[in-house]
Formats: C-alpha cells, structure tokens, sequence
C-alpha cells in the first residue's frame, strides 16, 4: 500500500461499483480486520451495508460493549447473543480442527438467518494477505477464509482488504477514525477464546481465559507485543489459603511478529511475569499455576489451537 488516503478511496469506489444498490452483509468480529472492512464498506455504502456481531460468548472482557458503542453509528448493526448456542455446540468436543469447524459452522448458522432476513446479495469479509497464503498452506483452518454460508446464494463476495499486511490495516483503521482501541488492538482469532483453552470448552474455562487474558493485556501493553494473552492449558494441584486446590494452569503467550506467520516469544521481566502471576491467581480463583511460555513460531503456533 502506498498510500492510506489513495487506498480508502480506490478501496470504496470499487466497493460502491461492484455493490450497486445491492444489500450485503458483513461478519464484524471487533477485530482490527473486520471493523477495518466494515467502516470501509460503510463509508463505501452505508445502510445498503449490514454488519454483523455475533457475541459467541468466547470474546475478550467487555468486547462487546466496546463495539456497541464504537459501531453504534452504524444504524444497521445487528448485536446477536449466541453464547448458549456455540457453548452447546461445542460441548464435549476436544479436537482442535474439530473445535474450529463447529464454531465456523455456528457462525454461518447465525449469519445465515440474517443474511436471509435483510436479502443480503453480497458478502465483505476483512480477510488479509496473510490468511490468504496459510489458508493456502492449509495450516489451519482459518474459519474467516472458506467457510460460506451455503444456503444464501451470494453474488459475490468483496474483500477490500485482501492485498493488506496486519500493519498496513492499523493505518487505514486510523485514517478511518476507528477508535484507538480498535485500531491499535491486538489480532484476535475468528474462534476467540475456544483456541486459548486447551480441549473442551466449558463456561469455567472461558471465564478464566478471559480474566486471565485482560490481565496479561493490561499488564504488558507496555512491551507492545503483537499479541499477549492467557491460555488456560489442563488442571495441576495448588495451594490456597489452607486447602490443595485442584486448578487451572495458565499459560502467558507475548510474542512479536510482523505478520502473525512467524513471531518470537517476547522476552519479559522477572518482575513484571510475577505481577501477572500474582494477579492471575489471587484474582480468579480456578487458577493454581501461571506459566510462561517462550517457544516460537515455528515451532509452536502463537494460539493454542
Ligand atoms: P497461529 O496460532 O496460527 O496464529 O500462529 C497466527 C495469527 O492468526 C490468528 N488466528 C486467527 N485469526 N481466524 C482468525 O481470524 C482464525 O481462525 C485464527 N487462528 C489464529 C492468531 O491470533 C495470530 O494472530
């Protein structure tokens, strides 16, 4: 990208050219990518674009709030409350793959019937340069790359963001004045918390990423990691006050990384890995344990799953 303004303006005139009058619809996850694309396709469009928010129940701390309140401009945003769903969907599974395909099978579910509902003919999705190569590597399955809704029969799809790097979809979120929380947001993945809890999904074990994950945010933002979060890995035995407690390991992730497809675990203070320790466990109770892990990609991936 050379140049942001000369983007957002070829960017939306081709938006409007191929949309016409017609209806679409977007899935806005609250990810730098997706809001990118929708605030685009919005300024592109406006109410001829509907965005979607599916609150899965396997977002980051107040996320929902947050996008109420930066898309509420957007007088055709619809909010849907799926937590019971994707948890009852998922209950009892403990294969990764598997893990990802329910909950991008839920996600088209839920778009579907919005998608009827409003006649939508055309689908935006934020996807990024890189998706494109791993979802071409088949290194996981990215389910915002791929998985369509079968039973509406779109007439196109539009991608304003296909040939952007992670960096290059920050500055357009800027210029497009998309609130610094968003803008400056770290990545986070289609699936959310399901990848950053290790085998099943259950309500306990999100509670704990999610706790775990606004603590490891906020405690490193100083390092300006491309990502740091909390993954919640398997039980071990503790002690709390008088009683051996059988709890949650947490996992600390901080990497760097310019793309998402390589990163290097960050390298962090004694100090600052003991806060995190010390808030983790003395503030959610299912916690027993905080490790920190310092493997890279390759050879790990920087989610759990
Ligand atoms: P991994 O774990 O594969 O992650 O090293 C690379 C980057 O991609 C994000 N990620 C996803 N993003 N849908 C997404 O939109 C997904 O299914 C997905 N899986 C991983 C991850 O957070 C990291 O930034």
């Amino acid at each position: 990208m050379v140049n942001v303004d000369e983007f957002i303006d070829e960017a939306t005139a081709e938006i409007r050219e191929e949309l016409g009058d017609s209806t679409a619809i977007i899935a806005l996850s609250g990810g730098v990518d997706s809001s990118t694309a929708a605030a685009l396709a919005y300024e592109a469009v406006g109410e001829q674009l509907v965005p979607v928010y599916v609150d899965t129940g396997l977002m980051r701390k107040g996320e929902t709030d947050q996008i109420r309140e930066e898309f509420d401009y957007m007088d055709s945003l619809r909010i849907l409350d799926a937590e019971e769903r994707f948890l009852d969907a998922l209950a009892g599974v403990t294969d990764p793959e598997k893990k990802r395909k329910i909950i991008g099978e839920q996600f088209i579910r839920e778009f579907e019937v919005v998608a009827n509902d409003v006649d939508a003919d055309y689908l935006v999705q934020g996807t990024i340069y890189p998706d494109r190569i791993e979802s071409e590597g088949n290194i996981k399955s990215h389910h915002n790359v791929g998985g369509l809704p079968e039973a509406v029969d779109f007439e196109g799809i539009v991608e304003p963001l296909r040939d952007l790097y992670k960096d290059e979809v920050r500055e357009v979120a800027r210029e497009l004045d998309l609130e610094e929380v968003i803008a400056e947001r770290m990545p986070f993945p289609g699936p959310g918390l399901a990848v950053r809890v290790v085998g099943e999904v259950t309500r306990e074990k999100v509670h704990v990423a999610r706790e775990a994950t606004a603590i490891v945010e906020e405690e490193l933002e100083a390092y300006e990691p491309w990502q740091a979060f909390a993954a919640v890995l398997g039980k071990a035995t503790g002690v709390k006050g008088d009683n051996r407690v059988h709890g949650h390991v947490v996992a600390v992730r901080s990497v760097e990384s310019r793309d998402g497809m390589t990163a290097r675990a960050q390298e962090l203070d004694w100090e600052t890995l003991q806060r995190i320790q010390s808030r983790v466990t003395g503030t959610i109770d299912e916690v027993s344990r905080v490790v920190y892990d310092v493997t890279h990609k390759p050879p790990a991936t920087i989610e759990y799953e």
